[in-house]
C-alpha cells in the first residue's frame, strides 16, 4: 500500500495525479473536453502552481471559508487538533486545495489518499498506525471507500483508535492500537452517498458552491499574475462567463485564451481575443462545447423541444446513452436549458433563445408538450 505520500506540496500532488487515473467516473468526464471539471494531464502539472496557499488566498465560498477559519482558530487556541472535515461538492471547486490549506493553517503534514485506494481495512491500518500526532489525513472519494475499512474509520475518527484483527477464523484476535490524535478531512462529490454513522464522525461538513461570475474573475487574475499573463477585465469577465462556475475550468480556459492571445496576438487578453479564442475551442458563451450543444440541437431542431426518451436522444447525437445523461445532461439542467421529466427530455424557453431558434407553435390542446407555455 503506498498510494500515499508524506509532507504537503509536491509529493501529495503526485499522489493525488496517481489515484484520480484510477477513478474511472472521472476518467469518462474528461473525454479531452475543454470544459470536463475533472483534471486532465496538463491540470495535474500546472494545478499545484496555481493552488491557493492559504485561508486569505482562497477566493470565494465565503460561509465555508468563514466557518473553517473559526474551526481553525479555535483549534489553534486549544493546542488541538482540529475537528474532522468533510468537504462536498462537484469536481473543481476547491476541496483538494482546501484539505491542503487546513494543513497549512495548522501548520500541520498531510497525508493524502482516495477512497479507491483502500480497498481493505489492512490498507487503512496502515495508513493511520503511521500517522504522526496533529497530522491531517485526506481521504478524497471518500463514499467510494470500501465497507470493512469504513468500519474501522468508525473507531479511528472517533476514539483514535482501532482494532487490527490478526489470525483467521475461531483463532482470529482483535488487537487494539492506539492512534496520535489526527484530523481526517474527507472530499466527497456525493455527500448523499455516505452512509450517516460516517458523515455524523464529522465535526465540520463544508458544502461548497458553484462560484459566482465575478469570483471566477477574481480567480483569473490571480491565475494571470502567477502564469504572467496580461489579462484586461472584460478578458477574465468573458474567460468567467464560460467556465461553469468552476474554478478549475476557468484556469484551464485561461491557459488556451492565453496560446491563443501569445499565437494570434501581442499575449494581451481582451475581450475579442478571449471571445474568439473559446469560439475557436468550441465553447460558447454560456460555457457549453460542442456536445452540450449537439443534444441541445437534436433536441430542438429533431424532436421540436422533446419530450423524447434518453436513448432516442443519444442516437440522434451518435452518443452513447451515458454520455449524454452523465457527461452533458447534468450541466444543462443545472443551466435550466433541459429538464427531465417522466416523459422524456424536454428543452425549456431558454434552450430556445440560447441556440437562436424560435419554438414552434404549441400544438393543440394545450397540456400536451406545454410544460413550458407562457
Ligand atoms: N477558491 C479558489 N480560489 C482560487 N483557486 C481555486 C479555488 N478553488 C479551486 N481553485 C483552483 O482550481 C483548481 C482545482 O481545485 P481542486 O482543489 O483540485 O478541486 P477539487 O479537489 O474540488 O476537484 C486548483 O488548481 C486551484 O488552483
Ligand atoms: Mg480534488
Amino acid at each position: 500500500m503506498n498510494d500515499f505520500a508524506q509532507g504537503a506540496g509536491g509529493a501529495s500532488d503526485g499522489a493525488a495525479r496517481r489515484y484520480e487515473e484510477e477513478v474511472p467516473g472521472i476518467a469518462r468526464e474528461s473525454r479531452d473536453r475543454l470544459v470536463a471539471a475533472a483534471p486532465d494531464g496538463e491540470d495535474r502539472a500546472v494545478e499545484a502552481a496555481l493552488r491557493p496557499r492559504d485561508l486569505g488566498e482562497f477566493i470565494g465560498q465565503e460561509r465555508v471559508r468563514g466557518q473553517l477559519d473559526l474551526v481553525l482558530k479555535a483549534a489553534r487556541a486549544r493546542g488541538a487538533t482540529a475537528d474532522h472535515v468533510l468537504l462536498s461538492g462537484a469536481p473543481g471547486l476547491g476541496k483538494t486545495t482546501l484539505s491542503m490549506i487546513i494543513a497549512a493553517e495548522m501548520e500541520a503534514p498531510i497525508r493524502i489518499s482516495s477512497g479507491p485506494a483502500i480497498q481493505h481495512a489492512g490498507d487503512l491500518a496502515a495508513i493511520l498506525s503511521s500517522l504522526q500526532e496533529g497530522e491531517i489525513l485526506f481521504l478524497d472519494e471518500i463514499h467510494r471507500m470500501s465497507r470493512p475499512a469504513e468500519e474501522m474509520l468508525y473507531m479511528a475518527m472517533e476514539d483514535f483508535r482501532v482494532d487490527v484483527i490478526v489470525g483467521k477464523g475461531p483463532g482470529a484476535t482483535a488487537i487494539p492500537l492506539e492512534l496520535p490524535p489526527f484530523t481526517l478531512v474527507g472530499a466527497t462529490t456525493r455527500a448523499g452517498l455516505l452512509p450517516p454513522p460516517l458523515r455524523d464522525r464529522f465535526g465540520f461538513t463544508a458544502h461548497m458552491e458553484f462560484y459566482a461570475p465575478a469570483e471566477l474573475e477574481r480567480v483569473i487574475h490571480r491565475s494571470a499574475g502567477l502564469l504572467d499573463v496580461e489579462v484586461r477585465p472584460e478578458g477574465a469577465a468573458e474567460i468567467a462567463g464560460r467556465s461553469r462556475g468552476t474554478p478549475r475550468i476557468a484556469n484551464r480556459l485561461l491557459r488556451r485564451v492565453r496560446d491563443y492571445a501569445q499565437v494570434k496576438g501581442d499575449g494581451l487578453v481582451t475581450r475579442e481575443i478571449a471571445a474568439t479564442a473559446l469560439e475557436v475551442y468550441e465553447v460558447d458563451g454560456r460555457g457549453l462545447d460542442r456536445l452540450d450543444r449537439s443534444v441541445l440541437n437534436a433536441l430542438l431542431r429533431l424532436f421540436a423541444g422533446g419530450p423524447v426518451g434518453l436513448s432516442t436522444l443519444a442516437v440522434a447525437v451518435g452518443e452513447e446513452r451515458e454520455t449524454v445523461e452523465e457527461v452533458a445532461e447534468p450541466f444543462l439542467v443545472r443551466e435550466g436549458l433541459l429538464a427531465r421529466t417522466p416523459r422524456g427530455r424536454v428543452a425549456t424557453p431558454a434552450a430556445w433563445s440560447h441556440m437562436g431558434l424560435t419554438p414552434p407553435r404549441q400544438r393543440g390542446e394545450g397540456s400536451d408538450g406545454s410544460l413550458f407555455e407562457e
